[in-house]
């Protein structure tokens, strides 16, 4: 009661066309994804899952009492089913539920949560007259998390969607539904617009993953690196959102430091010659911004490029 009347204040109680949810999938994403819906009046009637355990867990969760691991427990008055299985299931499970003779498919809203995914894999079910669309949430949800540690993650946040047009819009009030947006992604470009969220969460993640291996060796820990770090990564990301990558950077490079950028490369060598290639490629990019923000010119560009081929080709010339 409280829920739903808290939803309808915020304006987001759910259009007539998704109330009554399944998930398929109880892994992170579903469950996540299912909380916030509940929180915001949907009802979850069904979690369906490979396994009855996980569909157990997630349905405790999600205060849903119909958990199973077949299909055949979603329930005839469904509307809205969210497949969030591993990307290579998403097909088979589309065209199993496709399947089922109890459900109204004109009546239903399907989307799946897959990155790379277009609604095009949700073929049979659009086949039975479904309306279907993909829903990718761009956030990144680690599955070692407590599911409370990662719920208030899943606020706010951008769903990159496509579908035909009356799809696109049931797609925007699902997000509307979950506090979030919606962002159109043509098919054509689904797996570029998923490579570009690898590069923002697990190359930022790798970042992080080089930075910790760097400063061990002058001493700091594990633990220790981030808090050391952690003022000059917030505020990098603090500058990029008040302005631009391009006006965010600032450093050696910015400055066109020949000698600086040739001790650093010195360094790397001699301490952990393994990180040449990723040092080599991302001066490479930074190289290309900073001729962007117009802080060096094309000559001392090249120059600076010179420096990394120097250590980054004669690298792969020692190689066996
Ligand atoms: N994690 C992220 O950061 C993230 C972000 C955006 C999008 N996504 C996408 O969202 C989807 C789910 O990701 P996730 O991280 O939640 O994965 P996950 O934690 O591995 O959960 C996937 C769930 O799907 C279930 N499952 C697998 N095959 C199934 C089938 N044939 N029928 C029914 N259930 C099946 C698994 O069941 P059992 O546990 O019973 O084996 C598991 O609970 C993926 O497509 C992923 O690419 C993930």
């Amino acid at each position: 009661m409280f829920r739903a009347t808290k939803a309808r204040l915020s304006g987001t109680f759910p259009p007539q066309r998704m109330t009554k949810l399944a998930i398929v999938g109880a892994g992170k994403v579903g469950t996540v994804l299912g909380h916030v819906l509940l929180e915001n009046g949907v009802k979850i009637v069904a979690v369906i899952s490979r396994t009855r355990r996980s569909a157990a867990t997630a349905a405790k969760t999600l205060r849903c009492k119909n958990f199973s691991d077949s299909f055949s427990a979603i329930p005839e008055d469904v509307n809205l089913i969210l497949i969030a299985t591993p990307h290579e299931s998403v097909e088979r499970v589309a065209g199993e539920i496709a399947l089922l003779t109890n459900l109204s498919f004109r009546k239903l809203v399907v989307c799946h949560t897959s990155g790379m995914l277009t609604a095009r894999a949700l073929a049979p079910l659009e086949k039975k007259g479904a309306t279907v669309f993909s829903f990718h949430p761009l956030q990144t949800f680690p599955r070692d998390f407590p599911v409370r540690k990662v719920i208030p993650s899943a606020r706010g946040i951008y769903y990159g969607i496509d579908g035909t047009k009356k799809a696109l819009h049931i797609a925007k009030r699902l997000a509307r539904l979950l506090q979030g947006h919606a962002l159109h992604i043509p098919p054509s470009k689904r797996a570029f617009y998923h490579a570009t969220c690898v590069v923002a969460s697990n190359h930022l993640t790798a970042m992080l993953g080089v930075v910790e291996t760097m400063s061990a060796q002058f001493g700091l820990s594990e633990h220790r690196f981030f808090e050391v770090f952690q003022p000059i990564l917030f505020s990098t990301l603090r500058n990029t959102k008040l302005s631009s990558p391009r006006k965010a950077l600032t450093g050696p490079v910015a400055r066109g430091g020949i000698q600086t950028v040739t001790d650093h490369f010195a360094a790397v060598k001699k301490f952990n010659p393994g990180l040449l290639p990723y040092f080599g490629t991302l001066t490479l990019q930074t190289v290309t911004l900073a001729r962007r923000k117009g802080s060096i010119s094309p000559a001392r560009a090249r120059a600076l490029e010179r420096i990394v081929h120097s250590y980054t080709i004669s690298r792969s010339k020692d190689r066996p």
